[in-house]
């Protein structure tokens, strides 16, 4: 049976206390989708509010340090997120392997003090336009996921994996979904490889440009349980249809 599938948000640096309504808006329309599990990542500063505005929801973390505290200036631990009410958090997003220069040893680490505090993981891979146009795409992904799995065991409802092609961040281009069904089949494999039957059911999303357009068709391609969506997880009107798009997915299957 295919996992429930998984619609997550990322805000980046998005949101002020203003937007707290905004993620009341989007956990109250969710419980409309029972079907679905739906979360969202935020910065850490509006954690503990949108935890407390929304009990019962999903509301998580963008980033997370390995270590469980010292001196590390400006950076947010996995306990520090717990505490604020976080249930979930994203590691290893390309726009932190990039900016931050963060190795996919970082990212095993951070997924693994993540995990070690009871949150759950979505784990980001994703290879640049140069490296698709070279026809690496496919090895230079199932690297940087053999580098970043956490060390220990993990079952499929406590990791998901995120493929996002950094072209399609933000961009408005979608991969096509032949490229999107192959690099998943990819990364299941090496999933059930690695993980045996935790593999077979850990959810893979997908993430780059999915808006309310687009999402219903990417839902079809195999091995796409969920996404993880940036710009058009802003606002309820945005979000929701992506949402709905899932249920109906599920609703079919
Ligand atoms: P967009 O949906 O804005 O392309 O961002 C995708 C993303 O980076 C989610 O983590």
């Amino acid at each position: 049976m295919a996992p429930r599938k998984l619609v997550a948000g990322n805000w980046k640096m998005h949101g002020l206390s203003g937007d707290i309504a905004e993620i009341e808006r989007i956990a109250a329309a969710s419980r409309a989708y029972p079907q679905v599990d739906v979360a969202l990542c935020i910065p850490a500063t509006l954690i503990e509010r949108a935890a407390r505005a929304v009990p019962g929801f999903a509301v998580g973390g963008e980033d997370v340090h390995a270590a469980e505290k010292g001196a590390h200036t400006g950076c947010t631990s996995a306990p520090m997120l717990v505490d604020a009410g976080a249930r979930l958090t994203i590691v290893g997003h390309s726009e932190r392997r990039d900016a931050q220069r963060e190795s996919d040893f970082e990212v095993s680490a951070k997924a693994d003090a993540a995990l070690g505090c009871g949150l759950a993981v979505i784990l980001c891979v994703g290879e640049i336009l140069e490296v698709r146009e070279q026809g690496a795409a496919l090895d230079t992904v199932l690297a940087q996921l053999d580098g970043s799995l956490p060390p220990q065991p993990v079952g499929a409802a406590e990791l998901a994996v995120a493929y996002e092609p950094v072209w399609a961040i933000g961009t408005g281009k979608v991969p096509a979904c032949d490229e999107i069904a192959e690099m998943h089949a990819a990364i299941r494999a090496r999933l059930v490889e690695r993980l045996g039957d935790s593999g077979e059911r850990m959810r893979i999303l997908y993430g780059g440009s999915v808006n309310g357009s687009n999402a219903a068709e990417i839902f079809t391609v195999p091995n796409v349980d969920g996404a993880l969506v940036g710009g058009a997880s802003l606002t309820a009107s945005a979000f929701m249809p992506i949402v709905a798009a899932a249920a109906e997915t599920a609703r079919r299957a």
